[in-house]
């Protein structure tokens, strides 16, 4: 499933990037080397890496 249509970034790449460290969707773009259009996706990769961090904050509990 593409997450970012305009710049064909998959699920799954995003997910590579947030377990990479990334904790911003503009390292989410950095680290697919392209640079965001419309910015529909910001939201989508923002809960994603909100979702990732709460994951990690309750397994840390
Ligand atoms: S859908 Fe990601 S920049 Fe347009």
């Amino acid at each position: 499933m593409y997450i970012c249509n305009c710049n064909g970034i998959r699920e799954r790449e995003v997910r590579i990037a947030i377990e990479q460290g990334a904790t911003r969707p503009r390292e989410i773009f950095a680290k697919s080397q392209c640079a965001p259009q419309c910015a529909k996706c910001v939201c989508d990769m923002r809960r994603m890496i909100q979702d990732s961090q709460e994951a990690l904050r309750f397994a840390a509990q």
